[in-house]
């Protein structure tokens, strides 16, 4: 039967959820900062788990009713089929989102939706789940905002941002689901090259082999909450993921070039790489920004510097801001650049007028990637980069 199907996503990448959505032949129903409902059946949730490059949950409903306090909260809760959903001997999580008067803690909340859950599945199948906050088998998610009340199965789990490849993340790496979304944004798919100075742990660089090949990003992970919800269809399951894999294209016809200055990133990032499956399509190098390689043809040169938070950081990086935009002017000429920042300021020191500010939040810092146009004319031709093989 179909229902209705909340994907959340991160604040600020709702528009292209909606595209994935809607590329994926779902109807979108309606649209929040951080989330988007469409409708579907419960086997439809696989399909969306395991191909929505930017979202982060695929929220199945179960039920919506009022409850103005707890009792009724457990009331509502109760009166759903857990037992047609969780196994008695498996294990379930609670996550919320509460906004109600009489809560002062949403844990309450979660302790009140799990308790009758769990004496539901005692009364009518005599054994209850246990429980607790893992998110890695069955997660029931309660959105309690004044007295209205909805239920649903997180059929993700632990979120979809996850993938499953970063083995090595170092220090503030960019989320996957972030990264999508800013490939999606540059409107890169594949036909010009790809590269990415300052990759850190490589997310940009991995996220772009995989939507070059057309590669579903969830083929990685071995585990979703739907896995462990009964009647999962192992089958069906299978049948998804042999689908989303003959839809893969072979190779991608264009150059991916990661550097970062840290040999140690570029190691992490490797390593991230090979994980994803995508080592091979990717040139990595230790240099510094300013000499990563261009080659000829055209393409996309997208770039994440720090922004930093302390003052001294940021007069640091005013210099490395104004190199940014000597770079794009002699060596990125016929491509198109991106520069991602939470800091407009420092951005300003690139000094080139940005075509497009697309709107982000990251780790709840509001950024921009800015986009600039990078003429041929200047262009210097000498090219050096150490490979790290050299
Ligand atoms: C904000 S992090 C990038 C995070 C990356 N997007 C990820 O997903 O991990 C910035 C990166 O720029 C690198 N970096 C800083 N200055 C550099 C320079 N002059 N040349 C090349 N890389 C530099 C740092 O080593 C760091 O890995």
């Amino acid at each position: 039967m179909k229902k209705r199907i909340l994907i959340t996503c991160a604040k600020g990448i709702t528009p292209f959820l909606k595209e994935e959505i809607l590329l994926l032949g779902f109807p979108v129903l309606s649209e929040t900062i951080a989330g988007i409902a469409t409708e579907g059946t419960i086997d439809d949730t696989l399909r969306l788990n395991l191909r929505l490059r930017t979202g982060h949950r695929v929220l199945f409903l179960l039920k919506e009713f009022a409850a103005r306090d707890v009792d009724a909260l457990y009331h509502g809760v109760w009166e759903i089929a857990w037992e047609e959903y969780i196994p008695e001997d498996g294990y379930v999580c609670v996550t919320s989102s509460v906004d109600n008067p009489s809560i002062r803690d949403s844990r309450f909340a979660n302790v009140k939706c799990k308790d009758a859950i769990v004496d539901r599945i005692k009364e009518k199948c005599g054994q209850r789940p246990d429980s607790g906050p893992d998110q890695d088998r069955a997660v029931v998610n309660l959105y309690w905002k004044e007295d209205h009340c909805s239920l649903y199965l997180d059929t993700s789990g632990e979120p979809l941002s996850r993938r499953g490849y970063r083995k090595i993340p170092l220090t503030a790496p960019m989320q996957e689901t972030l990264a999508a979304a800013l490939i999606m944004a540059s409107g890169w798919n594949g036909s010009g090259h790809f590269i990415n100075p300052m990759c850190g742990s490589g997310t940009l660089a991995i996220e772009a082999s995989l939507a070059g090949l057309n590669r579903a990003s969830g083929l990685l992970r071995s585990n979703y909450g739907f896995m462990h919800l009964k009647g999962f269809k192992e089958s069906l399951w299978n049948d998804v993921r042999t689908q989303a894999t003959k839809e893969e294209k072979k190779t991608v016809g264009c150059r991916i070039i990661a550097t970062d200055l840290r040999r140690g990133a570029v190691e992490a990032a490797r390593r991230n790489a090979a994980a994803a499956g995508v080592g091979h399509l990717i040139e990595f190098a230790v240099c510094d920004y300013s000499e990563t390689t261009v080659p000829d043809g055209g393409g996309i040169v997208i770039l994440n510097p720090g922004y930093g938070e302390r003052m001294g950081k940021v007069k640091e990086l005013e210099g490395v801001y104004q190199g940014i935009g000597d770079y794009f002017k002699q060596k990125c000429g016929g491509y198109t650049g991106y520069l991602f920042t939470g800091n407009l300021d420092l951005a300003k020191k690139v000094g080139l007028r940005a075509k497009r500010r697309i709107p982000f939040f990251n780790s709840g810092i509001e950024c921009r990637l800015l986009e600039y146009e990078l003429y041929e004319g200047s262009r210097k031709k000498k090219q050096t980069c150490r490979n790290m093989s050299e």
